[in-house]
């Protein structure tokens, strides 16, 4: 993804240096080539061995270490595409603001000409500081502002590392990384509305934050992202919103002539009540009452057939009248929510419902899945492979499904 990029990567002394292990592997699965440099303090909070064999380069530390007759400040600065300094503290951004070089790390930044991104990380009255504020505006680079939040030194407020796959998709924005330009994806999210009455409704727990995050992706990668969702969401992209899963399926139905790849993320209502009452329903002197409820049509499954029937069409060269002539069709990518038996009923699902890939996770874990920010699954492709996604936050999956099926 990255690949033939060159991403300098500098590490000062601060707690959040840990987080920067992950930041590591992401760059590594994108195939930059990393190459760490840490001030001294860096390595009272990560290990050089650890920083070493995650980025499968040497950890650069100490100053004047000249090989081939060339300062390493300066053969850095020229090697790398762009230089990233996470976690920053207080005093490497306030040395480089007024050109100290004391260190490799300060020395290659004094020295460095192509693009910058800062990611501070620091107590919050550090970060208040008018003096940091002072220096921060002096520098001539990309500021990824802290977050607020629990910091590690007890306080509450702003100046928690943002969050690391926010400075992966700066870096590959900045690299201009857009693999997947000109290609149109249709993501749906959220769990879809079944009216009962005028007040009440039939739902489930999803939030849509795993649609959202799959279309926050593919539009940073350059797709051209259409969202149909049951959330409010405010974007630079395409987003309809929808109530029902008949809604649901006419929107989808419109975006599917032109789309590259559909991926079913939302928690489709299976069934919808017959029929909804007009008014709100009055209490009875009933103890039960019932509600008749009939099937939704199943988005993906129809999805999957159009597909499998416009492909066997082509071959044939019969031209049926149920769809258009078409040259291609679109990857169809289901999700399967489980709360047992995950990858047996995935397997079951994905020959069922005819998708390429089928995204299982586990629905009735906490830490994962519904209205979490963290997700783990296991991708099932038609051909019988299966590649499991270790636990991550739910935009690093994300970024992990497009780049596993794309
Ligand atoms: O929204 P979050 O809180 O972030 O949670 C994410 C999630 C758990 C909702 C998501 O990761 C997920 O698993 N989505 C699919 C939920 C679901 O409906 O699973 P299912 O196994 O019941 O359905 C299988 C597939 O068929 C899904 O792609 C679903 O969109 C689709 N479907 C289901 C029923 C139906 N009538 N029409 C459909 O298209």
């Amino acid at each position: 993804m990255l690949s033939g990029k060159t991403i300098l990567l500098g590490i000062t002394g601060g707690i959040a240096s840990y987080k920067i292990c992950e930041l590591i592997r992401m760059y590594k699965r994108a195939n930059a080539d990393v190459q760490v440099v840490c001030t001294p303090n860096a390595l009272n909070f990560v290990t050089k061995l650890t920083l070493q064999t995650l980025s499968k380069n040497n950890v650069a530390v100490e100053e004047f270490d000249i090989k081939n007759y060339n300062p390493e400040h300066i053969s850095f600065a020229d090697k790398a595409d762009i230089m990233v300094i996470a976690p920053a503290t207080a005093n490497t951004i306030s040395k480089i603001a007024t050109g100290v070089a004391d260190n490799l790390l300060t020395s290659i930044a004094c020295a460095f000409t192509k693009p910058v991104i800062i990611a501070p990380a620091m107590n919050c009255h550090m970060w208040e500081n008018p003096i940091i504020q002072e220096n921060l505006r002096k520098l001539s680079c990309t500021v990824l502002e802290p977050e607020s939040g629990y910091l590690a030194c007890g306080y509450l407020g702003k100046g928690r590392l943002c969050k690391i796959e926010k400075i992966f998709d700066k870096t590959a924005e900045i690299l201009n990384y857009k693999p997947l330009t000109g290609k149109k994806f249709v993501i749906t999210s959220g769990g879809t509305f079944e009216d009962i009455d005028p007040v009440r409704y039939i739902s489930n727990y999803s939030s849509g934050k795993m649609g959202v995050a799959l279309a926050d992706s593919a539009k940073n990668l350059g797709a051209d992202v259409t969202l149909i969702t049951t959330k409010d969401v405010s974007k630079k992209y395409n987003v309809i919103k929808v109530k029902s899963a008949l809604d649901m399926k006419d929107a989808v139905m419109r975006e599917f002539d032109n789309a590259d790849c559909v991926i079913m993320a939302a928690a489709v209502a299976d069934y919808r009540v017959k029929e909804t009452a007009p008014q709100k329903m009055k209490k009875t002197d009933e103890d039960e009452i019932t509600l008749t409820l009939v099937k939704n049509p199943d988005i993906l499954s129809e999805l999957c057939s159009l597909k499998a029937r416009g492909q066997e069409d082509k071959k044939t060269g019969y031209i049926a009248c149920h769809h258009d002539i078409r040259t291609s069709y679109p990857l169809v990518v289901g999700f399967c929510a489980e709360s047992e038996n995950l990858i047996e009923h995935a397997k079951e699902k994905i020959t069922k419902k005819g998708c390429d890939y089928l995204i299982a996770n586990d629905i009735s874990r906490k830490d994962i899945g519904f209205s979490s920010d963290y997700n783990e699954v296991t991708i099932l492709d038609k051909n019988g492979g299966m590649k499991k996604l270790e636990r991550a936050d739910k935009m690093t999956i994300a970024y992990q499904i497009l780049e596993e099926i794309f």
